[in-house]
């Protein structure tokens, strides 16, 4: 550990989970997550609500996150919060809350891009993850977003291809929905997916050139294909709940790889990481375990507790911000939509 260790507090309220983490230097103390159940019967986030949420989750979350790291406030180094993309109303609370705590205790305050976060989660020291070597190729698959990214250096990050409609998450989630099951769906279908035949049903993928995205086709397919079964089995869901997912998960994860490898081949850089939310998928795990062996990739795939929403990658890019001095000030705004 160097001489003078670093203690960040980071801060994400991005959407709908409340998060809070203490990093010393780039090992993390503690990592807090309340979620918010309200979202579940509207089957979709409502930003009102997570807004509200926020407001009800913060303080505790926070007291909890320097608790658990046995960090004292006056211990801080710096405080650093997700500045966007995301909700307005929801950014707003951890960003508010964020300045006046650097203010109160007169440290820097560090803006944090969520989606820079989800790729540099991979630098967080843990034992028995190897952080990649720069350059790299990262693709961000969550609810928000779909990309592939070359990442030049810490701050230095390219998008080559994206998503032209739904995210790869909402894939997911919408067809869930079709499928009666509670929102966030995609947890639900990975864990049906595990027990079903992944070629009992065929979907075709969309033709998208080069390494752009699109899932809206799918969604449709997915649509159409369960109501004309209903039509001839009102019990078609209920009885093949298991190959349904797992064929529609085949379907979204070959997808993805197909883009990797087209990626791989034009960039010629063959270490691969994956991070955000989707990236909790049982499937595309493995298929990026599998790629090591299959075509020699190094990939990366993040423990789990990083994959979904969580502050611990703001404080990893918090504290690499810190290393260099990037600080921001009250006047900064919270961005709804940011580049990388
Ligand atoms: O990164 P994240 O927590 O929030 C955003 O920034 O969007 O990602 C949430 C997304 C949701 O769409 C959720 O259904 C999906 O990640 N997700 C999964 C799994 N776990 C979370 N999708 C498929 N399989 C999973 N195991
Ligand atoms: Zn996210």
């Amino acid at each position: 550990m160097a001489e003078n260790p670093t203690y960040i507090l980071s801060i994400e309220s991005s959407c709908d989970d409340t998060a809070a983490a203490v990093m010393c230097n780039d090992k993390v103390l503690s990592n807090v997550v309340a979620g918010q159940k309200i979202h579940e019967q509207y089957g979709g986030v409502v930003p009102e609500l997570a807004s509200r949420a926020h407001q009800q989750n913060i303080v505790p979350v926070i007291d909890v996150a320097l608790e658990r790291a046995g960090i004292q406030k006056s211990q801080l180094s710096a405080v650093a919060f997700t500045q966007g993309p995301g909700l307005m109303g929801s950014l707003l609370v951890g960003s508010s809350f964020a300045k006046s705590m650097a203010q109160a205790l007169n440290v820097p305050l560090i803006a944090v891009n969520h989606m820079q976060a989800h790729i540099l989660a991979h630098f967080i020291d843990e034992e028995g993850f190897d952080k990649p070597v720069f350059p790299f190729l990262a693709m961000t698959i969550s609810g928000g977003h779909t990309q592939i990214v070359k990442v030049n250096s810490f701050f230095d990050m390219q998008v080559i291809g994206e998503t032209t409609d739904d995210a790869v998450g909402e894939a997911f989630d919408k067809s869930a929905k079709i499928l009666g099951l509670p929102y966030p769906g995609g947890p639900l279908v990975d864990k049906y997916a595990q027990l079903g035949n992944p070629k009992a049903f065929a979907f075709t993928k969309p033709k998208v050139p080069g390494l752009d995205f699109s899932f809206s086709g799918l969604k449709t397919q997915i649509l159409y294909f369960v109501q004309k079964n209903i039509a001839a089995n009102p019990n078609f869901i209920a009885e093949n709940i298991n190959d349904i997912c797992a064929s529609i998960q085949h379907t979204i994860i070959n997808i993805l790889m197909d883009k990797l490898k087209l990626a791989v081949k034009e960039t010629g850089i063959k270490q691969v990481a994956i991070g955000g939310g989707v990236s909790a998928n049982s499937g595309i795990r493995k298929a990026l375990t599998d790629a090591q062996k299959k075509y020699g990739w190094k990939t990366f795939v993040p423990k789990f507790e990083y994959t979904t929403d969580n502050a611990a990658m703001i404080g990893i890019v918090g504290y690499h911000k810190y290393l260099e001095q990037q600080f921001s000030d009250a006047a900064t705004t919270s961005k709804a939509r940011i580049e990388l």
